[in-house]
Order: C-alpha cells, then sequence, then structure tokens
C-alpha cells in the first residue's frame, strides 16, 4: 500500500485512481443525466479542464457567490474550487442544500494567512490605537470565522471584482479599514483608488505588531501582511525580459500580484476583467498574462488567434486548486448517488449568520 493512501485524509478509495478518465467521464455523466436538478455543479475559472468540463456555470470568485446565492433548488451542489468558497456557497444557500468539496485538501494558503485567534488580537491591539475607526474588510479568500468576525463589526467582504467599489464603501463608513487577508489587493486597489502608500500600514500577525513609520494617525489603510503563492511568483523581471523581446507586448495581471508588478504592468484586473480583455483583444496581438495557469492555458486554447504567454515561463497551477481531480469529483458524485454524501461542507449557525452578513454587504453592493 502506497504510503500516501494511509496518509490521505479524503479517504477516496482505490479504485477511483484505477479507473481510466474515460470511465470516470462517462460515470460522472451518468449520475449528472440521473441526479438533473437535484445536483448543481459551480466551477472555478482556476479548476482543471479535466472537471470544469462538467460544471453547470464557471465564474470567478464574485460570480460564484451570485451563484450560489441565486441557486435554492439543487439538493447537492458538488463545489469545483477550494474550501473558502464552498463554505460561502454552503453560508448562502439554504438549510435542505448540502455543499460537497470533492477533495478537503483543497484549501487556500492565502486564507490560512489569516487565523480568527490572530484576527481578534490584531482588532483589539487596533482598537486601542485608533479606537472605534477602523472599518474591517475581508478579501472572500478567508475562512467563514474571519468573513463571521467582519460581519459582526460591521464590515462586508471584497473580491477582486469589487474590491475598488467595497474599499471606497468602507472609506467613506469609516476613517480607516484593515484588509484582511491579501496585503496586495488592499494595497493596490487602496493606490488605485488615491490612498498614498505613506498612509498604508502593515499588521504582521506572526510579529503581532503594526508596521508603520511615523504618526500612526495618518493610516488610512492597514494591510494583513497576508499573499497569494500563486501570484506572488510574477516579478518585474518577468515583464522586463517579455518587454525587450516583443516591444508590442501587453501585460495584464491579477490585483494579487505584487504592487511593483501591477505598476510595471499594461493593466490589472480581476479574473473576470481579465477572460473579458483577452477574448476581445484584437487579432494578432500579443499578451503576457499573470494569473492561474490553468486559466491561461485555457485562455490560449480558445484563442488560438492571439499570441498568449504566461508572464512567467515557469509558471505552473494552483496546487490547491488542483486538488479536485477527476477521480476525486467522481467519487464525491458517487457517494451523493448512493445516498452517502462525503466532504460535506457546513459551516456552524452562529459564524454563519454573521459571515453571511458580510457577504451580503458585498453582494447588495454590485
Ligand atoms: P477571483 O476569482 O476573485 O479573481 O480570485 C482569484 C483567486 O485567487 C481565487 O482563489
Ligand atoms: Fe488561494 Fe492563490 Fe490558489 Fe487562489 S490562486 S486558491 S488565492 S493560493
Amino acid at each position: 500500500m502506497n504510503v500516501l493512501d494511509v496518509l490521505e485524509p479524503s479517504q477516496i478509495p482505490n479504485r477511483y485512481k484505477e479507473m481510466s478518465d474515460q470511465e470516470l467521464e462517462i460515470r460522472a455523466k451518468q449520475i449528472k443525466k440521473k441526479l438533473g436538478p437535484n445536483l448543481y455543479i459551480p466551477g472555478h475559472h482556476y479548476q482543471k479542464d479535466e472537471v470544469l468540463q462538467f460544471a453547470d456555470d464557471t465564474g470567478d470568485s464574485l460570480q460564484l457567490a451570485q451563484m450560489a446565492e441565486k441557486n435554492q433548488k439543487a439538493k447537492y451542489i458538488v463545489f469545483c474550487g477550494v474550501h473558502f468558497m464552498a463554505e460561502t456557497a454552503d453560508i448562502l444557500t439554504n438549510e435542505d442544500q448540502t455543499v460537497v468539496l470533492p477533495d478537503m485538501r483543497a484549501g487556500c494558503s492565502m486564507a490560512d494567512m489569516a487565523d480568527i485567534h490572530q484576527t481578534i488580537h490584531a482588532w483589539e491591539e487596533l482598537q486601542n490605537t485608533f479606537d472605534d475607526t477602523i472599518m474591517p474588510l475581508t478579501y472572500v479568500n478567508s475562512t467563514a470565522s474571519i468573513k463571521s468576525f467582519v460581519g459582526k463589526h460591521g464590515g462586508a467582504t471584497v473580491t477582486s471584482s469589487n474590491a475598488k467599489r467595497m474599499i471606497k464603501w468602507a472609506l467613506s463608513q469609516k476613517k480607516r479599514i484593515l484588509f484582511l487577508p491579501d496585503q496586495h489587493l488592499g494595497r493596490n486597489v487602496s493606490y488605485e483608488l488615491g490612498v498614498p502608500l505613506e498612509q498604508m500600514a502593515v499588521w504582521d500577525p506572526l510579529k503581532k505588531e503594526l508596521i508603520y513609520e511615523g504618526d500612526k494617525q495618518n493610516i488610512l489603510v492597514i494591510l494583513w501582511k497576508g499573499h497569494c503563492s500563486v501570484h506572488e511568483k510574477f516579478t518585474v523581471e518577468h515583464i522586463h525580459a517579455l518587454r525587450s523581446q516583443f516591444s508590442d507586448m501587453n501585460v495584464i495581471v491579477h490585483p494579487e500580484c505584487t504592487f511593483d508588478v501591477v505598476q510595471a504592468a499594461d493593466t490589472s484586473g480581476s479574473t473576470k476583467e481579465i477572460i473579458d480583455a483577452i477574448n476581445h483583444a484584437p487579432k494578432d496581438s500579443r499578451w503576457a498574462i499573470g494569473t492561474e495557469m490553468n486559466l491561461v492555458n485555457r485562455l490560449i486554447k480558445s484563442n488560438p488567434d492571439k499570441h498568449i504567454v504566461s508572464l512567467n515561463p515557469n509558471m505552473c497551477p494552483c496546487l490547491t486548486m488542483n486538488r479536485i481531480d477527476l477521480p476525486h469529483f467522481v467519487w464525491a458524485l458517487d457517494m451523493i448517488e448512493m445516498g452517502k454524501p462525503v466532504n460535506e461542507i457546513k459551516v456552524e449557525d452562529e459564524t454563519a449568520h454573521f459571515a453571511r452578513l458580510a457577504l451580503q454587504r458585498m453582494l447588495e453592493r454590485v
């Protein structure tokens, strides 16, 4: 027996790994047909093609949250994405609906960079320094507990598609914001809104300290020290290297990339904005894209009339997104068909209540 089979927490039986892709695909189609509208499969754009082909709807984080809110009918929602997205779907759907994540190891390293204990501690420290002048905002790429904390304290969630609108709103409500857990998205969007870097501080959850030089009362944006390990792999050197090769290269990056990369790029935009920009780009135009590799490869395939490369030539896909593969997907469907769903995502009631508030404050503003 392989040691990984013993360690694997999701307990998928070996036979699924032994089935061919063709057998797995046939099984997925059969179950989808049999369950009909009782089954709903949303899929994030960063998912592998092998599972995304079965999605009823595909989207970025914002679209997936909107779809989950809309679909109150399907008994089972098999989420092709990562854990925080499945939690959001559970929070926004009703009690009779079951959300399943085919592989529980599909987490998000960024979401893991802010835990609730660190957040409570940071909030207490920041209240001591700034009194009641802070609005908390959390990127949807965060645990349900963080969303709940933010909802309880009058704040809201944001996605990369609406971060600008939400930060603007938050700064109209309170003098300053605490933005969790992605420092880069918070910094890039706040800067775009006109907040100078000199008025942004960083909260370091490990050192438990506010990093800032100068009079703290000037701070408008407090950025949690978290990042996406995928988007941090794009550098300004990558941009210079491609531009020196091709003078007509357009560089488009996701705002989870670092400030320097976003500043050096021609454009930055959420997953949906990147897809729209590429799909509407003129024939023969040249693009370097700074985002997740499954999506970049799909854009390359679906736009053969354009010259598209990854901004980082050695980029690989998001490892946790890739946990959702065909064997896990078909196993999850089989177990639903047998009436014994596995890997159910259930957010505890009180946490869900306040997290829903944070999500609704966002959804009613988009
Ligand atoms: P969006 O779907 O909001 O662009 O987020 C990107 C991402 O990193 C999802 O995990
Ligand atoms: Fe998390 Fe980044 Fe992967 Fe998105 S791409 S799931 S933010 S690690």
